[in-house]
């Protein structure tokens, strides 16, 4: 456990952090809009590759949440297949679509591992912002990177990102807050003040991020610390080390194009935040596997 201070947990403890990992963050999904409202050189960069690809074939968009990427690219005019299984994004999803021809959007329900979607049926494969980090296992990260290779067309595209481990950030005091930022909350009107703090799990390789929620006293973020927080989310992000990835998308049989350390092109280098990635689903039927094939 992180700087070997947090008590180890049962297996079980730990399923249950996972569970709640992958859905507490994102059962408020109008909060989840207004936390990541001014994000976006992500946004750029999938536009651009969506442009570049140039498929008459849909796009699949793996972890759709709440269509802070899906929007922008119905707006420039790609069908898009969203799939998510988080109920309450997609419900603002839809609602953000109902001003738009929505003829062009198809959303679905279900898991990233067991794509809903027809083999060869899809120009390009996205991943945006993390997703990739709620798969728990490699063994379930190489099963979607074989639906992704299942579901592209011979030559498609696959872009995604995930963190960079961060070694010196999963090995901070797992007690300490940090990103202490006060808000007022979009529906309650509330004033709040955001803090996370972490815990890392060197075996399982997952972060297991508390997300706090206190009220604000007075103009600052401060808080009251003899207070309980008014609501406290679990996020969990499994780290993916670079070479893990490249050897899983081998396996997956697709070629890795580049592996950047950010969105404006720069070298992974140990100050890069994310890992930006492009593979490529061989152009030729000799170049791909079978479905299930490992
Ligand atoms: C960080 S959000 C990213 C949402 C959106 N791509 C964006 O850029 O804002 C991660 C999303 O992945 C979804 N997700 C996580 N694991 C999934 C899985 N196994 N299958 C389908 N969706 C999943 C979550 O429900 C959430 O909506």
């Amino acid at each position: 456990m992180a700087g070997g201070k947090a008590a180890p947990k049962s297996s079980r403890a730990i399923e249950r952090l996972m569970r709640a990992g992958t859905n507490e963050h994102y059962d408020d999904a109008a909060l989840y809009d207004f936390e990541y409202d001014d994000q976006r050189d992500d946004l750029v960069w999938y536009r651009a590759r969506a442009r570049e690809s140039s498929t008459p074939h849909p796009i699949l968009e793996l972890g759709a949440g709440t269509g802070r990427i899906t929007v922008p690219l119905l707006e420039d005019g790609h069908r898009v297949v969203a799939v998510d299984r988080k109920q309450s994004m997609l419900d603002r999803l839809k609602t953000k679509v109902q001003r738009l021809d929505d003829a062009r959007l198809k959303i679905m329900e279900g898991d990233i591992c067991e794509l809903p979607v027809d083999d060869h049926s899809m120009g390009m494969v996205l991943a945006p912002f993390n997703v990739l980090m709620h798969l728990y296992t490699w063994d379930r990260l190489l099963r979607c990177f074989e639906e992704v290779a299942r579901v592209l067309r011979p030559g498609g595209i696959f872009c995604f990102d995930v963190l960079l481990p961060d070694l010196e950030w999963l090995l901070l005091d797992p007690e300490l807050h940090h990103c202490r930022t006060r808000f007022i909350h979009p529906e309650t009107k509330r004033a709040m003040v955001y803090s996370t703090n972490h815990t890392y799990d060197h075996e399982t390789q997952v972060a297991h991020i508390r997300i706090h929620y206190h009220d604000a006293i007075g103009r600052g973020a401060r808080v009251r610390p003899e207070v309980p927080p008014r609501k406290t989310v679990q996020l969990a992000h499994r780290q993916i080390w670079p070479e893990e990835l490249r050897c899983l998308l081998h396996l997956a049989g697709l070629r890795l194009r580049s592996l950047e350390g950010d969105f404006e092109g720069d070298r992974l280098t140990q100050d890069a935040e994310s890992q930006v990635v492009v593979a490529q689903k061989p152009p030729t039927k000799h170049g791909h596997k079978k479905s299930g094939q490992r």
